[in-house]
């Protein structure tokens, strides 16, 4: 390829709406954490999302961690969490010094298995959170995992970083939860370079997190803190990219959904392929169209990789599960099939290329590379 293909790189609205709402801020001057694109920006997004309140912030991994203080996770708390994930979904639990569970994944859907987190509510029953990921864009069995945390009245957390405008039973990911998080960061459906949204119908909830966020300052002419704080709010600046973003999301969705079927499509007749099928009721963003290589496939995720990595194209393996990674291999595991759905995934997965910019002859050339070496 002339130009690198890149796994899922931002793209910016051909109308130019984000450097018009950016621009907005210069002539204004608010360069600040405060202003009308700050406003706007979660006035939208609560209202694209269908929640009651929202709060912009620096970064979803600063959403999580806002959540977790204001459920108050504290030193030794338990917090059951999905494995197959980034590590930000568990990286803030650790910042408070509670202990996580890993809770593995059913085949459906890669996400949290109902069943496991039955098993880990047997062996822990009063964990603190449940933190549940909407992977790659693909709703997780939500029904059953919110009557599981209600039946043992734990608060579930929604990470929906990477699922931003999917549906499930036609209501958006991250509002099932007591809270929801969202990432901008560069690589999401969209993006402000770096960013986050919280939301909850708890409207104090998010102002005890906007509170947080803004350096725990009481409501005194002098600073006054009583709480610990921190700088997390999100810039009018980036806020004004979000507002932009926004208006392109369905258009993303669009995109990302043809470039699955485009797969889908071209790579059918491959034996040893797998594409992830959309699981029923639901309707996923396709933020990335991940396949599985069949157990004894002769080409392996790697060589495959590596074929696409040749041709200046990238793809990435899935989410190595947080239970197997070094930093948090101390930590319990809970599955119930003998090999972990998730390691078993992370073995056989590749996430492909998903810039919705492709062109169609690029898109047929991806597809093209991966046929050959099952020649
Ligand atoms: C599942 C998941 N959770 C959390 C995050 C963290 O978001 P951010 O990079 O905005 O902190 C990401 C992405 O980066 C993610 O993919």
């Amino acid at each position: 390829m002339e130009r690198r293909i890149f796994l899922s790189p931002p793209h910016m609205s051909e109308e130019g709406y984000e450097q018009k709402y950016v621009k907005d801020a210069f002539d204004t001057n608010w360069i600040t954490s405060l202003g009308e694109n700050i406003n706007k920006f979660e006035e939208s997004l609560k209202e694209y999302v269908g929640s009651k309140n929202a709060l912009a912030v620096a970064s979803g991994t600063a959403a999580i961690h806002l959540a977790f203080k204001t459920l108050g996770v504290k030193k030794d708390d338990i917090v059951f969490c999905s494995t197959l994930t980034f590590a930000a979904t568990i990286n803030p639990a650790v910042y408070e010094n509670a202990t996580p569970v890993f809770i593995d994944s059913e085949r459906e859907t890669w996400n949290m298995d109902p069943k496991a987190l039955e098993k880990a509510f047997e062996k822990y029953p009063n964990p603190k959170v449940v933190i549940l990921v909407h992977l790659y864009g693909t709703p997780a069995k939500i029904d059953e995992i919110k009557q599981i945390c209600e039946k043992h009245n734990v608060p579930l957390v929604e990470d929906a970083a990477e699922s931003l405008g999917s549906t499930y039973k036609g209501k958006q990911t991250g509002t099932f939860g007591k809270y929801g998080i969202y990432s901008f960061n560069g690589n999401k459906i969209i993006t402000t370079s770096g960013g986050g949204m919280l939301v909850s119908d708890d409207k104090a909830g998010i102002e005890k997190a906007k509170f947080l966020s803004t350096q725990a300052k009481e409501p005194v002419r002098h600073y006054e803190h009583k709480e610990l704080g921190y700088n997390y709010r999100m810039s009018n600046i980036i806020a004004g990219l979000g507002r932009g973003q926004l208006e392109v999301l369905d258009k993303r969705i669009e995109q990302k959904t043809k470039i699955y079927n485009a797969y889908k499509e071209g790579l059918k007749d491959i034996e040893e392929i797998e594409i992830q099928e959309e699981p029923e009721n639901t309707k996923p963003n396709h933020w990335l169209t991940v396949i599985t290589l069949k157990e004894g496939s002769k080409v392996t995720p790697i060589q495959l990789i590596e074929a696409l990595e040749a041709e200046n194209i990238e793809s990435r393996p899935v989410w190595k599960p947080m239970h197997e990674q070094p930093i948090f291999k101390k930590y319990d595991f809970i599955k119930v099939e003998d090999k972990a759905v998730s390691e078993d995934l992370f073995e056989r997965g590749v996430c492909l290329p998903c810039d919705t910019r492709m062109t169609e002859e690029e898109m047929n050339e991806i597809i093209k590379i991966i046929r050959k070496l099952f020649e």
